[in-house]
């Protein structure tokens, strides 16, 4: 592992959650700044993989292509190296306990903290009283992903990070609204005597926020009208090169030093890709390209991309194709999912007060 991870709660075993909603396609920017950490961090810790379909719905989905979309990004997961087996992998839906966890936390959550989500105020817009009431609602669904399995690790990109807070405000709002009930209930881990840990965020690695190829101001987003701003996973090489040609760049030549690159977003965001994908640092990809044109940098960029994303993308392809092995690994690890969120899920009931 390359980058240094904050230890777990004291008393709580140490687990990996994350999860992608199945909204169609993922990019670079999914990959860069999650999938990669997901994939590195098996070998440190066990992991929870989610594909967050419940999350996915809280914007309009069509059915046919949200089924779609569940079995891609599954395959999108094992082509890019999580392994089923070793860890866990499902699609949300069928573990009912995220869904009965969050209202839970709907009643823990306060107006005012769901209120100063940026991410809501972005994805609403103008439009606040048109939007669904989940999408309001979302953090509190998120922090049930994590916390209904007491995961103590969270990989995500830069712009999960206050979700990731909140989560950790219900956590604690939780543990101390039903302290006295949790430990006389003999509930409670470690000195602090929580019921849940604080989970902590792995936002790290070269490419936690990849930016849109056509703004550099603008995050590489699923969501973006233009399929130019973003290299898709599933893009074959002839698109991807067309993609990094017609990339947005500034008249004046790379620069030589990092420094170079303040006030340069598309510059800098295509360095940063590029030593996202080569393990170089941005300096060593300066010494080697500054000076010169943007036409070669783009031309060896797109090159280094097809190397790293060709393979996945071709994975993804076999992977998708067996329509029987994808269903199955996600059968299998909801039923694993359920084994560890079932008694998770009782006890909350039980300190709630709910008979069962
Ligand atoms: P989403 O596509 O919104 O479900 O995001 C899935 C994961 O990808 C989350 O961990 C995000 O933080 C991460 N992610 C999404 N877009 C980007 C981006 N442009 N740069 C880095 N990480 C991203
Ligand atoms: N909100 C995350 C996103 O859009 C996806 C997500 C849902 C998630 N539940 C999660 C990420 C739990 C980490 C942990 O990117």
């Amino acid at each position: 592992m390359d980058y240094a991870i904050a230890p777990a709660t004291q008393g709580f075993k140490p687990l990996v959650f994350s999860g992608i909603q199945p909204s169609g396609n993922l990019h670079l920017g999914n990959y860069l700044g999650a999938i990669a950490n997901f994939v590195k961090l098996q070998d440190v810790m066990d992991c929870i993989y989610c594909i967050v379909d419940l999350h996915a719905i809280t914007v309009w989905q069509d059915p046919a292509e949200l089924t779609k979309s569940i079995r891609e990004l599954t395959a999108a997961y094992l082509a890019s190296g999580i392994d089923p087996r070793k860890h866990i992998v499902f699609n949300q839906s069928r573990v009912h306990e995220h869904a009965e966890l969050a209202w839970v936390f709907s009643c823990v959550a306060r107006m005012g903290w769901l209120n100063r989500m940026t991410q809501f105020k972005e994805k609403a817009g103008k439009d606040r009283e048109n939007v669904s009431v989940g999408l309001f609602g979302y953090p509190n669904l998120m922090a049930a992903d994590i916390l209904v399995y007491r995961a103590t690790h969270v990989p995500v990109g830069e712009d999960q990070k206050q979700h990731l807070e909140l989560a950790r405000d219900i956590a604690q709002k939780f543990n101390n609204d039903f302290g006295s009930r949790i430990s006389d209930l003999h509930l409670g881990v470690g000195e602090a005597n929580g019921f849940f840990p604080s989970c902590e965020p792995i936002i790290q690695g070269p490419a936690t926020r990849v930016m849109s190829l056509r703004d550099g101001t603008k995050k590489m987003s699923k969501s973006d009208p233009s399929d130019y701003s973003r290299i898709n996973l599933s893009d074959d090489a002839d698109t991807i090169a067309q993609k990094f040609k017609k990339a947005k760049t500034d008249p004046e030549p790379l620069p030589s030093e990092e420094k170079g690159l303040e006030g340069r977003p598309e510059a800098d965001n295509l360095v940063g890709i590029h030593a996202a994908l080569s393990g170089r640092t941005k300096a060593s990809i300066l010494t080697e390209f500054g000076g010169g044109q943007f036409r070669v940098f783009k031309e060896a960029l797109t090159d280094l991309a097809v190397d790293k994303l060709g393979p996945i993308g071709q994975r993804m392809k076999q992977f998708a194709a067996d329509q029987a092995y994808i269903d199955s690994v996600l059968r299998d690890g909801g039923d694993r999912a359920t084994a560890i969120a079932a008694p998770v899920m009782n006890d909350v009931k039980d300190i709630v007060g709910f008979l069962r």
